[in-house]
């Protein structure tokens, strides 16, 4: 069976792994610490803090903003559910937009019909790696007509004085738009480094600060360790030097990385660039050879003179077929000892959704390329033989479904 995605544990990882383990100091210390200051040189934000997930980055950074109750977010309609529910756990509500056909990325044209006095962020989700048209959002959102509606809350919105872009850069580490890697394309970015990223800590993920002046990027940082640490003011490493005691400055959360997750992350961030983003571009760009002159198939968009995806995902349409022959379509391709996957299936689409009233009428194209959409695999360990025959598994099945018809 080729999977879909597994990880790439080799003996590098083990034994940086072996070694924490050995150290004597299992939970956020000095590798955490290490791995932050590595993701700040990577990626060229003015801050990163590491967490347990990214959908605790999103979450602290709403929280952050002030974002509750009577307030609203822009969120894609096509996206995994976690850019949502965070919006749904701050009291605020999540505004679906639907999506750009050939990118699968927030239609930026759709945003004025949608924007309101209520509107506080903006989530784009830069969708299977390849980043959002960051310069297409902070144009509109900078738009006098746009601007005007901002109405601030509390000190950090009336500071910022706009709608907040917070990115959803789950899937795209290590992407390129215009030059400058994701990370440092939002006000706020957050990574993700789920065991399927492509980089993986197991659980994990980081917030790159990027915010204008006047904002203390690093003083923020600082804030934010207390936050994400139930306000403690102290973290455990610091309480054990001799001046033990710490007070609580507020209700925080508890979504800090462990020095566990972030001995993976060293070593993976060190080859990330020379070897794993070298690796994936081999893969999608081996699938695009095969499926190109075959019309019966759309490749996705990865990469042009204004940006670079990271290689998250490769995500292979197939025209003119219904979600009902797509299901087929994958049960035949695992049947010939293939995994593939399906991203996304749109917010609209799920019942916590549809019970709060969204409908996937009002999302077309998320729909539509939703429908005719199959995820390949794509990861380190996947040979050229191995992609041979993923391809010939989605052909034959290809085939086969639309023969039948
Ligand atoms: C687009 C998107 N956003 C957020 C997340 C949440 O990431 P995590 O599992 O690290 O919380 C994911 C995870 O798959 C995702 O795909």
């Amino acid at each position: 069976m080729i999977p879909f995605s597994p990880p790439r544990i080799d003996d590098k990882i083990i034994a940086e792994v072996v070694d924490t383990l050995k150290s004597g100091w299992i939970t956020t210390g000095p590798k955490t610490k290490r791995f932050e200051r590595n993701l700040i040189e990577y990626t060229g934000a003015k801050s990163v803090l590491c967490l347990n997930s990214a959908t605790a980055g999103l979450e602290l950074m709403l929280r952050w903003f002030g974002v509750g109750p009577g307030d609203e977010v822009i969120v894609p309609a096509y996206t995994y559910c976690a850019t949502a529910n965070v919006v749904i756990h701050c009291g605020a509500v999540p505004v679906m937009v639907d999506i750009d056909t050939n990118t699968f990325n927030l239609d930026v044209t759709q945003l004025k019909k949608l924007v309101s006095k209520r509107t506080k962020v903006i989530i784009p989700v830069d969708i299977a790696g390849l980043p959002c048209d960051y310069d297409a959002i902070y144009e509109f959102i900078n738009e006098p007509a746009v601007n005007s509606l901002f109405i601030p809350n509390n000190e950090i919105q009336k500071t910022l004085g706009r709608i907040l872009i917070l990115s959803d850069a789950a899937h795209s580490l290590g992407a390129v738009y215009k030059g400058k890697k994701t990370g440092t394309l939002a006000d706020i970015s957050v990574f993700s480094f789920h065991a399927v990223k492509n980089l993986t800590t197991a659980e994990g993920g980081a917030v790159a600060l990027n915010l204008p002046k006047p904002f203390d990027n690093d003083e923020l940082y600082r804030f934010l360790c207390v936050l994400g640490l139930h306000g403690q003011n102290k973290d455990a490493l610091s309480k054990t030097k001799g001046n033990w005691r710490y007070d609580v400055i507020t209700a925080g959360y508890k979504v800090n990385m462990t020095d566990i997750q972030a001995a993976m992350g060293l070593v993976e961030l060190e080859r990330y660039d020379s070897d794993t983003l070298v690796k994936r571009k081999h893969i999608f760009e081996l699938y695009t050879s095969y499926f190109k002159n075959d019309s019966k198939y759309i490749i996705p968009v990865y990469e042009n003179d204004n940006f670079k995806s990271s290689f998250h995902v490769y995500l292979l349409r197939i025209v003119g077929i219904n979600e009902m022959q797509r299901d087929e379509i994958i049960q035949r391709i695992y049947n010939r000892g293939v995994s593939v996957n399906v991203h996304f299936q749109p917010l609209p689409l799920l019942s916590f959704y549809k019970e709060l009233n969204y409908k996937i009428s009002d999302y077309p194209i998320a729909y539509n390329n939703y429908m005719c959409e199959i995820s390949l695999p794509v990861y380190y360990d996947l040979s050229d033989e191995m992609i041979f025959q993923v391809v010939n598994a989605v052909k034959d099945s290809v085939d086969e479904v639309l023969n039948s018809k």
